[in-house]
């Protein structure tokens, strides 16, 4: 009886803990998002110039390759059409490679 009084706190905290952290996450990588101009052309469930998140989710889900693919191109800046008119894709304003991976799990998980 005292052992199960014991353990069931302790279970509780880690229930709860990883929800607080995945917030902050998730401010971060919206926040780098805003300050790298991608809202401009992007929105989670919108096309605008560029495809929706939840597009580009969709269009990856199942592929081994697609956070390497993706960390590409908000990397390293290829060529992308919008209307008819080729541009080099915004990268996003960061050299840290782990908040890259932020953003592209972000956008893979919507
Ligand atoms: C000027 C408009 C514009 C801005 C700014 C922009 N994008 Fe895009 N983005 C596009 C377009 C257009 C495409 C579609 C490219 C294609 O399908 O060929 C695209 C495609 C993508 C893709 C999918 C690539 C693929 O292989 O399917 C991702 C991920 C992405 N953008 C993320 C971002 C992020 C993160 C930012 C901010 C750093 C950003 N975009 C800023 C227009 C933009």
């Amino acid at each position: 009886m005292p052992r199960l009084a014991c353990a069931l706190p302790a279970a509780v905290l880690l229930a709860v803990a990883p929800v607080p952290s995945a917030r902050a996450d998730e401010a971060a990588v919206e926040s780098l998002m805003k300050k790298s101009n991608c809202m401009k052309c992007h929105a989670v469930d919108k096309k605008k110039d560029g495809p929706a998140f939840k597009q580009i989710a969709a269009k990856y889900k199942g592929k081994a390759d697609a956070e390497a693919t993706l960390v590409k191109a908000v990397t390293t800046g290829p060529k992308v059409k919008i209307d008819g008119v080729e541009e080099t894709h915004d990268s996003l304003k960061t050299k840290n490679d782990a908040e890259v991976r932020e953003v592209v799990k972000w956008i893979l998980a919507r």
